[in-house]
């Protein structure tokens, strides 16, 4: 039972800037003792002393802690917890330490029913900053919220002369070897870890960031859900993946559910993680997974929904709160492989996709072909070029689907929807901020909102939260 409201605030430390004025009452490596007031939205525990921030890891409202100063700067301060004098009834108990300290699931301390329920706070809060007044549904959850990512990409280090992969330390470049990821299918934890080993055995070097020099940068494993079929990519800053063949012939030994092995190549000083250079080493060029009945093809830079169990769940709510019709005319914009598209297809006369990728509006359209569905059209475009110009020629689709990116929509889209006049604008969201903003100006397009906001736990144990949200004309 939840017995406190986890508070929150949009930016904690943006809001510490303007708040302190006076000395900072704190000096690095002192110790301090204090009640955790709030958690901020990368979970970290907020302490106060003379209303100046200190933000903790692993500290959840309600506990009183003696806190370390590890940092100081001008409006707040970082510290780490040396005893938990109180702990919270909140608290997971036997948690993973790494998960929570590296940050791969910043959440893991909370129970799961605190977890949900700081979701819903957040989502509240967002809306409630922009003025928009909305009812907030508790967080749809999972059974067993742990072990559901179907997706790694791993950064890859030399650690005292060794190649090891794992986990940046929070804040940092820093690798922290990790084999057990938590909330990862424990079948990609195996193949990363498989392939880090074969990389070792033949002796190919990491890539180090300082000194450019080096060949691997991460892998990438990838699993059906449904199908069980494995991909695994080697990201390299070379152009040639060494002894490529050998480490083909290790993997399938190794890995029998291997279907796919890649090398991608990314030679470019980017935080992105993979590169738009793909060569099929060995097996097929994409692996196969289903979804709400429907086989897709994943290729190795295409977008697919990294939880599939809950976005089964979230498709079949956005679909049932669009309230589909027969006759209905549809645009799904960020449309990806085509997921939203080929799932709804069935149930209206005709949908429209849009998506940037070309590769993933070739996996769409295959898509579509294999399962035999043939009412759907893609375009490889930018999303709000391409809804400007299907507004410009007169395209009234009678429901829009938007899914986009955690930056969620631009002005133009916004107003090429509305240009569009459908009755029904579905907005599925990666990032409530952002669909906190945009609402705000759906709203001043002339759209209202139709029910309740849905946030549905796509990634437990971290602070993201997925939502959809209906507007109506
Ligand atoms: C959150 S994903 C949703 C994909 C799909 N609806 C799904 O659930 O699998 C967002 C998608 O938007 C695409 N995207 C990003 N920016 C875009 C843009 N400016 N125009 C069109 N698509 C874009 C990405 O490549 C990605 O496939």
């Amino acid at each position: 039972m939840m017995n406190y409201v986890v508070m929150m605030s949009t930016n904690i430390m943006a809001k510490a800037n303007r708040v302190y004025k006076t000395k900072v009452p704190v000096t690095k490596n002192q110790q301090v003792e204090a009640e955790v007031v709030d958690i901020t939205y990368q979970g970290m525990g907020v302490i106060k002393i003379d209303n100046f921030p200190i933000f903790v890891i692993d500290a959840i409202p309600g506990e009183v802690v003696q806190v370390g100063i590890t940092k100081v700067l001008k409006s707040y301060a970082f510290g780490r917890v040396i005893k938990r004098v109180k702990a919270s009834p909140n608290r997971a108990e036997n948690v993973d330490k790494v998960a929570i300290t590296t940050g791969i699931a910043p959440l893991a301390n909370l129970k799961y029913e605190a977890q949900l329920t700081f979701k819903q706070r957040q989502v509240e809060q967002l809306f409630k900053k922009v003025n928009v007044s909305v009812e907030v549904n508790p967080t749809i959850g999972m059974t067993d919220p742990t072990k559901y990512r179907n997706k790694a990409q791993v950064p890859v280090q030399m650690v005292n002369g060794q190649l090891e992969t794992g986990f940046y330390r929070r804040g940092s470049h820093k690798l922290m070897p990790v084999e057990d990821f938590y909330i990862q299918d424990p079948k990609v934890d195996e193949a990363v870890s498989v392939t880090r080993d074969v990389l070792r055995d033949l002796g190919i070097s990491a890539y180090d960031e300082e000194t450019h020099k080096g060949v691997v940068r991460h892998i990438m494993a990838r699993r059906g859900f449904y199908s069980h079929e494995l991909m695994v990519v080697i990201i390299t800053n070379t152009k040639k993946l060494p002894e490529a063949d050998n480490i083909a012939a290790a993997l399938r030994a190794k890995l029998p559910e291997l279907k796919s092995f890649i090398h991608n190549i990314n030679n470019h000083d980017t935080n992105v993680i993979m590169g738009q250079w793909n060569e099929t080493v060995w097996g097929a060029d994409e692996i196969h997974d289903q979804l709400m009945g429907k086989d897709f093809i994943i290729g190795p830079n295409s977008f697919y929904q990294i939880n599939p169990q809950t976005t089964a769940v979230l498709y079949t709510l956005a679909a049932e709160k669009a309230g589909l019709k027969p006759t209905d005319v549809v645009v799904d914009a960020y449309s990806g492989i085509g997921t939203i598209t080929l799932s709804i297809a069935d149930q209206v006369a005709k949908v429209y996709g849009v998506e940037v990728v070309e590769d993933a509006v070739l996996d769409a359209e295959k898509n579509a072909q294999n399962n035999h569905i043939d009412n759907v059209e893609f375009v490889t475009a930018d999303a709000p070029e391409q809804m400007t110009q299907w507004a410009a020629d007169g395209l009234k689709p009678d429901v829009v689907f938007v899914d986009p990116p955690r930056k969620g929509l631009t002005n133009e889209l916004i107003s090429a929807v509305s240009a569009m006049q459908p009755k029904t604008f579905v907005y599925i969201s990666c990032n409530p901020a952002t669909l906190a903003r945009d609402t705000v100006q759906i709203l001043a397009e002339g759209f209202h909102i139709d029910g309740p906001i849905q946030p549905i736990d796509q990634f437990p144990q971290t602070t993201h939260v997925e939502s959809v949200l209906i507007f109506k004309r």
